[in-house]
């Protein structure tokens, strides 16, 4: 908490280092000299809401617990872009967290950053505050982006915002600020990226493309459709003028339409968007990213679609169309560009704490992996920020006895952060596995790749400190409680690639076939660590790497 005190200590010894003057109770003004504002926060308090302007003119406005007393963590504003300027800072009424505001060129804790006690070492996760849905996941001249559902002033869903993190590898992250902020339309929900190379919105600039956002504005009323773009990939953005580009509210009588997701149909030569309405998926076709016109609907889907080709079993002359939503369930099926037609049942890959989960366009030329990554809803005790990303995955569809089907498994670049520790292919018995495990029980991040023979046992297992990471139950066809049939229904084998972080479990099962997550359990001294259980069970190809961190 050494951060708190700075706060404190600084706005009590050295207030003019921050050019704060008080102007009356509920307003602060600051000349700003610095990056940051840095704002006390505590959950012990109501929300207020807090505005920023200079002259008189609104810079912006946002909901905080600001914390009169003891924070619990501290959030940032940026500031750079105002230096020289001097800002009011407004709330109703009075609250003794104003005066400790304090800028700097750091943000409050920066010296703890990333290596904060429950920090994920190799996933994403914001800096400050709360994140839920990845957003715009797309690839554009040397960088992925990720942009995510962001409350950037507590570590609670409010404020909903486009964070912003760019990508070289998939891998190592770097957080920038927020690319899209609320406006006088609304909050900014989830939605999508393209890059118009055409033209069609008109928005691009001599030889640079825009890069263009598709999101959800959400008031209380309403939520509609609008455009932002971007000439800078993606580090400053313009919301389009004539926004909202949809608002469908009246006709599906429901303030549920929202998450588009757009890509571009080559055969139809326009851009295809899947919107999520009321009950299900609809498709709307557009030729200049601002017309949208309304082609057709699919029930059965909440929240977060996608709609993407694929080839089965790497077959470019065999493809399915996947369409999903936010909990993971699918469909396979045909799509002609007006509509999607599927092919059989809904069926899912992956259950437990991944939702809302999106996929990378505009791909490099040399590289047609379809890459995943969801929002993982895991809380990390204590800590200033909320909620985490998945590692990225690659979605493939397979030809399985039981019909194609939609696989999972983490991407390759992520060996790069392997430090192999064991790497075992003699069978071990349950008690020598979980004994060759014993070292890394408290290993904070780690990932283990293991065969499993039951022969005897109808059910078995690996758990740590008790918490189940896999159990499967061969006799009811289950694999931690849920329905999973391996494609050879007679195999006595299980294989699971399990990723451990430090607040997370990323497990994935035969080769992708079927995946889950859960929340990483605190480790308890008192009981065991690693522990293989089933009755005579042998373990195969028992490997472990511990994880480099991604954090510099
Ligand atoms: C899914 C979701 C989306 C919405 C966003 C709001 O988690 O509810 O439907 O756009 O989160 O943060």
């Amino acid at each position: 908490m050494k951060h708190i005190q700075k706060g404190v200590l600084y706005a009590l010894f050295c207030p003019g280092l921050f050019f704060i003057s008080p102007v009356h109770a509920g307003d602060i003004s600051v000349k700003i000299t610095k990056k940051y504002l840095n704002i006390p926060v505590s959950h012990q308090t109501d929300r207020i809401p807090m505005k920023l302007s200079e002259k008189d003119k609104k810079i912006d406005s946002f909901n905080i617990r600001l914390a009169p007393e003891q924070a619990d963590y501290w959030v940032f504003y940026d500031v750079s872009s105002l230096k020289g300027k001097t800002v009011k800072i407004s709330i109703p009424g009075e609250n003794n967290g104003l005066k400790a505001i304090y800028q700097d060129d750091v943000i409050a804790g920066s010296d703890s950053l990333y290596k904060e006690t429950y920090r994920p070492q190799f996933h994403f996760s914001s800096r400050r505050g709360w994140n839920n849905d990845p957003n715009g996941m797309i690839y554009y001249d040397g960088e992925y982006h990720l942009f995510y559902q962001h409350n950037p002033y507590e570590r609670e869903w409010e404020n909903m915002h486009w964070g912003h993190a760019v990508s070289k590898d998939l891998i190592h992250w770097e957080e920038l600020g927020d690319a899209l902020r609320p406006d006088s339309i609304g909050s900014i929900f989830s939605g999508s990226c393209v890059i118009d190379y055409e033209n069609t919105a008109g928005f691009n600039q001599g030889k640079t493309p825009a890069m263009v956002a598709i999101y959800t504005a959400d008031n209380p009323q309403k939520q509609v459709q609008c455009i932002a773009y971007s000439l800078d990939k993606g580090r400053t953005w313009t919301k389009y003028k004539g926004n909202p580009v949809i608002d469908s509210n009246a006709k599906w009588k429901t303030k549920d339409t929202r998450d588009p997701k757009v890509f571009w149909y080559k055969p139809g030569k326009e851009w295809v968007m899947v919107l999520n309405e009321r009950d299900g998926h609809s498709i709307y076709t557009s030729t200049d990213l601002k017309e949208w016109n309304y082609q057709s609907h699919i029930t059965g889907f909440w929240e977060c679609p996608e709609l993407f080709e694929l080839p089965v079993n790497g077959d470019p002359e065999n493809t399915r169309w996947v369409m999903y939503g936010a909990s993971g369930t699918y469909m396979i099926g045909t799509f002609d560009g007006k509509k999607f037609t599927p092919e059989n049942g809904k069926f899912y890959y992956n259950t437990g704490a991944m939702y809302a989960a999106q996929t990378f366009t505009n791909m490099p030329a040399s590289d047609n992996r379809r890459i995943q990554i969801g929002w993982e809803r895991i809380t990390h005790p204590g800590m200033p920020f909320k909620g985490m990303m998945s590692v990225p995955t690659v979605l493939s569809l397979k030809a399985t006895p039981n019909g194609i089907r939609l696989f999972s498994v983490p991407v390759q670049e992520l060996e790069k952060l392997q430090d192999e520790k064991l790497n075992i292919s003699t069978n071990l018995t349950a008690r020598k596995a979980s004994e060759l495990l014993q070292p890394f029980n408290k290993e904070g991040s780690m990932r283990i790749r293991l065969t499993m023979k039951l022969s005897h046992a109808t059910d078995a297992g690996l758990n740590l400190y008790g918490q189940s990471l896999l159990h499967y139950d061969m006799n009811s066809n289950r694999v931690n409680g849920v329905f999973y049939s391996p494609a050879d229904c007679t195999s006595m084998e299980i294989t699971a690639d399990i990723l451990i972080d430090r607040t997370s479990v990323e497990v994935f099962i035969d080769n992708g076939a079927y995946s889950y997550s859960m929340e990483r359990k605190p480790h308890n001294d008192n009981n065991e660590g690693f522990h293989f259980w089933g009755n005579n069970i042998e373990i195969k190809n028992l490997k472990l790497y511990k994880m480099q961190s991604i954090w510099k």
